[in-house]
């Protein structure tokens, strides 16, 4: 008992500040390859970060740490056409992390006219990008 006490106070200190180091932390990128304004509402599992608007060739990126069920999507809007896509899950997890710890790893996501794409880097069009979605059509009554 004499030991036991320091011992649960060094692990619990030990598990806070893990639990509060961004371990791993990915940025992701969206750039509107469509010659025409596109709107997009991302959120996360527990965050809105809101509406954003991208012109032809115009980029958004955020950065976020990774926890366990870290999860974005984003509505996308391009004239009358929409669609939901997850910009940040398991499956994106998987394409884009490189094993690097404490570094900032990267993923892109390229909007175009016939769909959206992901790619580890940000290759010329169309390198090695997977094609994720078409845009729907179906009107949002
Ligand atoms: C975001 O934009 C969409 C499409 O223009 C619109 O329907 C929606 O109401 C907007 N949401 C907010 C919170 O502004
Ligand atoms: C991707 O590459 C293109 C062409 O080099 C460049 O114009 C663009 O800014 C890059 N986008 C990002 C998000 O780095």
């Amino acid at each position: 008992m004499k030991f036991f006490l320091p011992f649960l106070l060094i692990f619990t200190t030990l598990f806070l500040s893990c639990a509060s180091l961004d371990i791993i932390n990915f940025r992701i990128y969206i750039t509107n390859a469509i010659e025409e304004d596109i709107v997009f509402h991302l959120q996360s599992k527990w965050q809105d970060l809101g509406n954003h608007t991208l012109a032809f060739n115009q980029e958004f990126d955020w950065k976020f740490p990774v926890k366990i069920g870290t999860y974005y999507k984003a509505e996308f809007w391009w004239g009358s056409k929409f669609q939901t896509i997850s910009v940040f899950n398991y499956h994106i997890f998987d394409v884009c992390f490189n094993g690097a710890l404490f570094t900032v790893q990267r993923c892109y996501w390229l909007v175009r006219p016939d769909g959206f794409y992901y790619h580890v880097t940000n290759d010329t069009f169309p390198g090695g990008w997977t094609k994720s979605a078409f845009w729907s059509s179906k009107s949002m009554a």
